[in-house]
C-alpha cells in the first residue's frame, strides 16, 4: 500500500493517516506493531555478517613488538592473521575499578566516529601496571586492585575480581572488525586510469604495482601504510578484495549483497564507506543473569536470543509496540549488568550506531565453561555469553568491575553522569493528553482537579497547541493568550509543559525554518542537499543537533522574549526525537544522511535524540540565568541522557500486559543510569476500563515519573469522568504519591550523588538472594519501600516475596508485619496495592496533600519509623528550596535520622547550610512491643503520644521538632 501524506487539519493527522496505512486497517483494529516496517537481523546485512562470525577461531593476535605503555595505559597492535588488517588496541585504567578498552583501525580511510557525547567529562585516570609479560600473555593490574590478563594468540582480555575470572572479551573468538576498504569497482577504475596514464604496464599489476596504485587513491589510508614502507604490499587488502591481475579485465562484482548498498522496502541505503561494522563477544563467567540494554519491552532479566533475533538498539518510533521481544524501541543504552550470586560487573559499549546484542547461556563444554574450568577449577556455574556488534564506529568498551550492583551503577554513573536533582514539582503528578484543545479546555481541566480535590503539578500541551505544527508557536485561535493561561496555572503553584519536537516545518513563513535554511543548520541527504522528511507538519527538515551552533540557536529560542507566551514556569517535552520520520526507512532518518563533521547518520543515530534534549536543557538554564533547575521529558535517549532529565516508555497500550511490562521496562532503565522514567498512566492507545485505570494509578504513584497521558482518539479520562469509586481511588493514589514526595526527593538527591536509582530491583539491596534475580512484578523504592503492583484483572490476592532473612516488612497503612525471606499471599481489594516499609527504616512523608507540591513546601513532616528486630531504624531526609540550583552550592540540609535504645535522633550532616521553618509534626513508630511511660525531647519537653497495643504502633503527636536543628526524642520505657 502506498504512503499518502497531506497537510491536515488539527484533528486529522498525517500521522494517523500513516498509521492507518501501515496497519492497513482502522486504528481500533490495528492492535500490534507492523513488524514489516522494521528490519529483522536477517534483513540487516551487518547483523547477518556479524552473527555469522565463526566461533572459536579468532584470527586476531597481539603484536608484542608494538607494545607501549604509560602509567595509565598500554597500547599495542592487534593483527588479523587472515586479512593482515591491523587494529590499535588501547587499555586505559580509570578510577573506581574501571578498565577502558578501545580498538580502532590503524590509518582508517575515514576517521571512525567516537561517541564522546555520552560521557559526562573526561574519565578520571588511574594507574595501570604491567606485572608480567611473556610471549603468550601480559598480566597487568589496574586501579591498584584490579587484575587483567591480555592473551596474545588469539587476542583475549580476561578481567578478574580477586582470583575469580568475571569478564572475558573475545573468549569465543567473535572479534570482527570490518576494516574500511576500497570498492573493487572503484579500484578497477583507478587502476585503469593509472594504467592508461603511464602507458602499458604489461599484462598484470600484482604486488608492488598494486600498492603503487593505491598511493594515488585519495580515499585510501593504505596509501599511508605504503608510504611508510613502500616495499610492503598491502596484503590484507589484496587478499580481501581479490587480486586484480589485469586492469583490462574488469573484476566481477562478486560482492556479498549489502556490503556497498542495502535496500529495505523502497529505501536504498547507499553505503559509500562499505562494510564498517565492529563486534566482539563478552562473556561473564559465573553470571546467572544479565540486565540492562534498554529499551525493550521485555523481561527485566534478559533472555537468551539464540533461537531468534538479538536484542536490537536502534532508536525508532514503533507504533503499538509488541511485548516480550527484542525489537528496538525509542531509546538505546548499550550498558549491561551481569549478576553473579556473589557479585556484579558491568560493560558499557559506547557506540551510537545501530547495535545488536546476542545473549546465550553457556552450556558445559562451551568455550567459556572450559575457560572457567581452566582458570578457577570450577565449571558448574552458569555463564552468560554475549555478543555485541554495531554497524560503524569503534569498539569502545568500558568494563566496570563492581563488585556489588551499587558499585557497578556508580562506576557507570561516573562515566556518563547521573540525573541532577529535579525540581520538586517534577516528582508530582503530571496531567497530559493529546490534546487539551484550547485555553478553555485547559482552564476546565485545571478547575476539575480543584473541584475534585485531586492534586496535580503540571498540565501538558501536545502538538495541537502550535500554529500548524510549527514548534515555538501557538495556535492563535485556540490559544490566543497563552501567557495568561499559564499564569492561571502558575498562580496556583502549578506548571505548564509544551511539546517542542525536532522536525521543523518547511514553511518559508516559519522563522525557525528560515533561520536553519539561511545558516545551513539542517541535516543533509547523501548528496549534500537538505534532507526532507515527513512528520506532523507534513514536509519537514531536521536541525543537525551535532552542530554546536545549531544547539546554541535551539537553546536561544527558549528565552522568554523569543518563545512568546512562555514564562519560567513553562517547561518542555521533546518528542519524536529518534528522530521519527514517517516516510523514512524504519520510520526514521536514512543512514546515509550527513551530519556536522562529515559523519553519516549511521554513526550517530542513537544519539540524535539526546543531543536535542541537551539543547533544550541549556535553553532552560540560560533563560533563568542558570538559577532554576530545568525539566525536559524526552522519548528518545542514549547513554548519558540521564544528565538531561526524564524519559518515558512511549506509546503503550491500555491493557493489563502493558501495565505489567512497565515494571521490567522501568527497572531496566533505572539500572542503566536512567532513573527518572515512567510509563503513560492508563495506557496511551485505547480506553482503559475503570479497574485497569485504577490499578495503573496505584502502580504509577510508586514509579519515578508519574504522568497520565492518552491518544487523541481515546475517550477523555480525567479521573472525575469515571464512577465515584474510581474517581475516589485515583484521587487517593495521587494523594498517596504526594505524601511520599519527601522520600522521592531524598532518593533523587542520593541518586545524583551515588548513581543508585530510586526505583530499584530487589537484588540491588539483596544481591545474594537468587530468588530476586528474575523478578518482574516487584520493586523497591530506595532501600525502604517494597511495591507489588496488581497487574491482572479481577485479582483478589497476590503472592508477595519478602526479601531478607530476619527482615520485617510493615504494610504501610495497617503496619501489619510480614517476615522475610519468602512468599506470602496478600489479599488485594481494589482500594490498594501491596506496599510495605522495611523494618529498620525511617521514611519521611508530608501527609497534608494539597493542590500542588509547591503549596506543600513549608508543610510539616511525618516520620514513619518501622523498627527492626533489634528495635533500631535509620533514615534520611534531604531538604532544600525545591527549585533552584543553590543546592549545588551547598544550600540544603541532610538529616540523618536514627532510632536506637528507644531514642530517635536527627543529626544534620551539613549544619547551618539552609534554613527552613519546616517542622516534624508527627512521628509514627511501628513495631514497639510496649507503651513507653513518657516521652520527652532533648529540651526536656514532654511529647504527647498514643500507643495501640494491637498494632504495636506508637504515634507522637505534635512533637514540633525543627528540621533545621538537631534534636532527639527519648522514649522512657
Ligand atoms: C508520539 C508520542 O509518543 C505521544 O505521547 C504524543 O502524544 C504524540 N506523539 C503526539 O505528539
Amino acid at each position: 500500500m502506498t504512503l499518502r501524506f497531506k497537510s491536515r487539519s488539527s484533528m486529522d493527522h498525517s500521522w494517523l493517516l500513516f498509521t492507518l496505512v501501515i496497519c492497513g486497517v482502522t486504528i481500533q483494529s490495528c492492535i500490534a506493531v507492523d513488524r514489516g516496517n522494521f528490519k529483522t537481523c536477517d534483513q540487516n546485512a551487518f547483523c547477518k555478517r556479524q552473527r555469522a562470525t565463526q566461533l572459536g577461531n579468532s584470527p586476531w593476535e597481539i603484536l608484542l613488538d608494538s607494545l607501549n605503555s604509560t602509567i595509565n595505559s598500554l597500547q599495542v597492535q592487534v593483527i588479523s592473521s587472515r586479512s593482515q588488517a591491523r587494529l590499535q588496541l588501547q587499555l586505559i585504567a580509570l578510577a573506581d575499578s574501571t578498565l577502558h578498552l578501545q580498538l580502532d583501525e590503524i590509518n582508517p580511510i575515514k576517521l571512525r566516529y567516537r561517541s564522546q557525547e555520552s560521557l559526562s567529562g573526561s574519565p578520571q585516570l588511574s594507574s595501570l601496571k604491567i606485572l608480567e609479560q611473556s610471549s603468550d600473555s601480559i598480566s597487568l593490574s589496574f586501579g591498584g586492585t584490579g587484575k587483567a590478563i591480555l592473551l596474545v594468540k588469539p587476542f583475549r582480555l580476561d578481567v578478574y575480581d580477586g582470583d575469580q575470572l568475571v569478564i572475558s572479551v573475545n573468549a569465543r573468538g567473535l572479534l570482527n572488525f570490518e576494516h574500511q576498504r576500497v570498492r573493487k569497482s572503484k579500484l578497477w577504475e583507478a587502476m585503469t586510469s593509472v594504467a592508461q596514464t603511464v602507458g602499458s604496464v604489461g599484462s598484470s599489476l600484482p604486488g608492488k604495482a598494486y600498492s603503487w596504485v593505491l598511493q594515488w587513491l585519495p580515499w585510501s589510508s593504505e596509501a599511508a601504510a605504503t608510504e611508510a614502507n613502500p616495499s610492503d604490499p598491502v596484503e590484507g587488502l589484496e587478499q580481501e578484495e581479490g587480486e586484480v591481475k589485469n586492469p583490462e579485465e574488469k573484476p566481477q562484482e562478486e560482492e556479498e549483497p549489502g556490503l556497498w548498498e542495502e535496500t529495505f522496502k523502497s529505501h536504498v541505503d547507499s553505503k559509500p564507506y562499505g562494510p564498517t561494522s565492529v563486534g566482539v563477544d563478552i562473556s561473564f563467567p559465573g553470571s546467572r543473569h544479565v540486565y540492562g540494554i534498554p529499551e525493550h519491552a521485555d523481561t527485566f532479566a534478559l533472555k537468551q536470543t539464540k533461537n531468534g533475533d538479538p536484542y536490537r538498539l536502534y532508536n525508532t518510533d514503533v507504533f503499538e509496540y509488541e511485548l516480550y521481544n527484542p525489537m528496538a524501541l525509542y531509546g538505546a543504552v548499550p550498558f549491561m549488568i551481569a549478576k553473579r550470586q556473589q557479585g556484579a560487573v558491568g560493560v558499557f559499549w559506547n557506540n551510537a550506531a545501530e547495535t545488536y546484542v546476542d545473549i546465550e547461556e553457556s552450556s558445559s563444554g562451551s568455550v567459556v565453561s572450559s575457560l572457567m574450568n581452566l582458570v578457577s577449577g570450577g565449571g558448574n556455574e552458569p555463564h552468560q555469553q554475549t555478543h555485541w556488534f554495531s554497524e560503524s564506529g569503534i569498539i569502545d568498551l568500558y568494563i566496570m568491575t563492581g563488585p556489588t550492583p551499587k558499585d557497578v551503577v556508580r562506576q557507570y554513573g561516573s562515566l556518563t553522569g547521573t540525573t541532577p536533582l529535579p525540581q520538586r514539582f517534577a516528582l508530582g503528578y503530571h496531567q497530559c493528553r493529546w490534546n487539551y484543545n484550547d485555553q478553555e479546555d485547559v482552564h476546565n481541566v485545571d478547575k476539575g482537579f480543584d473541584l475534585h480535590d485531586i492534586p496535580y503539578d503540571v498540565l501538558w500541551l501536545d502538538i495541537e497547541h502550535t500554529d500548524g505544527k510549527k514548534y515555538f508557536t501557538w495556535d492563535p485561535i485556540k490559544f490566543p493568550d497563552p501567557l495568561e493561561m499559564a499564569q492561571n496555572l502558575t498562580a496556583k503553584g502549578r506548571k505548564l509543559v509544551t511539546i517542542v519536537d525536532p522536525h521543523m516545518k518547511r514553511d518559508s513563513s516559519f522563522f525557525f525554518h528560515e533561520h536553519c535554511e539561511q545558516n545551513d543548520f539542517y541535516v543533509k541527504d547523501k548528496d549534500g542537499k537538505i534532507y526532507e522528511g515527513w512528520c506532523w507538519p507534513g514536509s519537514a527538515s531536521y536541525p543537525d543537533f551535532f552542530n554546536p551552533n545549531v544547539r546554541d540557536y535551539w537553546a536561544s529560542r527558549f528565552a522568554l522574549d523569543k518563545y512568546e507566551g512562555t514564562s519560567l514556569d513553562v517547561y518542555t517535552w521533546n518528542d519524536m526525537n529518534e528522530p521519527s520520520v514517517f516516510n523514512g526507512p524504519e520510520v526514521t532518518m536514512p543512514k546515509d544522511c550527513l551530519h556536522y563533521g562529515g559523519y553519516e547518520h549511521r554513526d550517530v543515530h542513537n544519539m540524535y535524540g539526546m543531543m536535542v534534549v541537551e539543547g533544550t536543557i541549556r535553553g532552560q538554564l540560560m533563560r533563568s540565568d542558570y538559577k532554576l533547575r530545568p525539566f525536559v521529558l524526552s522519548r528518545s535517549f542514549f547513554a548519558g541522557s540521564q544528565r538531561f532529565g526524564a524519559v518515558w516508555t512511549g506509546d503503550n497500550i491500555a491493557d493489563w500486559e502493558h501495565l505489567a511490562i512497565a515494571v521490567p521496562m522501568l527497572l531496566s532503565l533505572s539500572v542503566s543510569g536512567i532513573p527518572f522514567c515512567g510509563a503513560d498512566v492508563g495506557g496511551f492507545f485505547n480506553n482503559p476500563n475503570s479497574e485497569l485505570l485504577t490499578r495503573w494509578y496505584q502502580a504509577g504513584a510508586f514509579q519515578p515519573f508519574f504522568r497520565g497521558h492518552a491518544h487523541l482518539h481515546t475517550k477523555r479520562r480525567e479521573p472525575w469522568l469515571f464512577d465515584e469509586q474510581t474517581n475516589k481511588l485515583i484521587k487517593s493514589s495521587i494523594k498517596q504519591r504526594y505524601t511520599y514526595l519527601p522520600l522521592w526527593y531524598t532518593l533523587f538527591y542520593e541518586h545524583e550523588k551515588t548513581a543508585t536509582p530510586p526505583m530499584r530491583p530487589l537484588w540491588m539491596e539483596y544481591p545474594q538472594d537468587v530468588e530476586t534475580f528474575s523478578m518482574d512484578n516487584q520493586f523497591l523504592l530506595g532501600d525502604s519501600i517494597l511495591v507489588h503492583p496488581v497487574v491482572r484483572s479481577g485479582e483478589t490476592e497476590v503472592s508477595v516475596y519478602f526479601p531478607g532473612d530476619n527482615t520485617l516488612w510493615y504494610e504501610i497503612e495497617t503496619y501489619k508485619v510480614y517476615q522475610g525471606s519468602g512468599y506470602q499471599t496478600i489479599p488485594v481489594a481494589i482500594n490498594k496495592i501491596p506496599v510495605f516499609q522495611r523494618g529498620g527504616t525511617i521514611v519521611p512523608k508530608k501527609e497534608r496533600a494539597r493542590r500542588a507540591s509547591s503549596l506543600m513546601a513549608k508543610d510539616p513532616y511525618t516520620l514513619i519509623v518501622t523498627l527492626d528486630k533489634q528495635g533500631k531504624a535509620q533514615g534520611r531526609l534531604y531538604v532544600d528550596d525545591g527549585q533552584s540550583l543553590d543546592y549545588q552550592k551547598g544550600s540544603y540540609l541532610i538529616l540523618e535520622l536514627s532510632m536506637e535504645n528507644h531514642v530517635l535522633s536527627s543529626k544534620i550532616s551539613n549544619q547551618g547550610a539552609f534554613e527552613t521553618p519546616e517542622l516534624i509534626e508527627k512521628i509514627v513508630i511501628a513495631g514497639l512491643n510496649r507503651s513507653p511511660s513518657s516521652i520527652e525531647d532533648n529540651t526536656g519537653r514532654a511529647v504527647e503520644y498514643r500507643y495501640d497495643t494491637t498494632s504495636q504502633v506508637l504515634v507522637l503527636r505534635k512533637p514540633n521538632l525543627s528540621v533545621s536543628k538537631e534534636w532527639d526524642v527519648s522514649l522512657k520505657m
